[in-house]
């Protein structure tokens, strides 16, 4: 089934200049980019994207890096995109996750882990709500 699922490269990707290379490979595996954007997100922004994840040990590490430069924030589209991407995205850890996933090949560790993409179809939807709106997502 064709889906649509949001993908931010995190500021560690693009402070390294990795963009294009993440990019390719979604691309490589057949994936569309519906929507794209380069934004610093504020506090509040990644509050709301994070939200889940408030009383969670690792929030403060994960939103002082998720503010600290610019990330990429896409609409991907494609056959199985939201479990496809997450499989693509590999583990977590970088140190978990198979080596030819992004984080195997680019994480650093936990927090710094080049890459985030939506864990089902409703917060695929209400990420791409976040950051989208319907006149910016491109229709193929
Ligand atoms: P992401 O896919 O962006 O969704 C939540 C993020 O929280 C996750 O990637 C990690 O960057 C971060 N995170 C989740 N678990 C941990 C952990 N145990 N330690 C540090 N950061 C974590």
């Amino acid at each position: 089934m064709s889906e649509r699922t949001l993908v931010m490269l995190k500021p560690d990707t693009v402070a390294r200049g990795l963009v294009g290379r993440v990019i390719q490979r979604i691309e490589d595996r057949g994936f569309r980019i519906a929507g794209l954007k380069i934004l610093r997100l504020t506090y509040e922004q990644t509050f709301e994207l994070y939200r889940i994840h408030e009383k969670k040990p690792f929030f403060n590490d994960l939103v002082s890096h998720i503010t600290s430069g610019a990330v990429i924030v896409i609409v991907v589209e494609g056959l199985n995109a939201i479990t496809a991407m997450r499989q693509l995205a590999g583990s977590t850890n970088p140190l978990e996750a198979d080596l030819g996933s992004v984080r195997g090949t680019f994480g650093l560790n936990g927090t710094i882990n080049a890459i985030h993409t939506a864990d089902g179809l409703e917060n695929a939807k209400r990420e791409i709500g976040l950051f989208f709106g319907l006149d910016e997502i491109v229709k193929y």
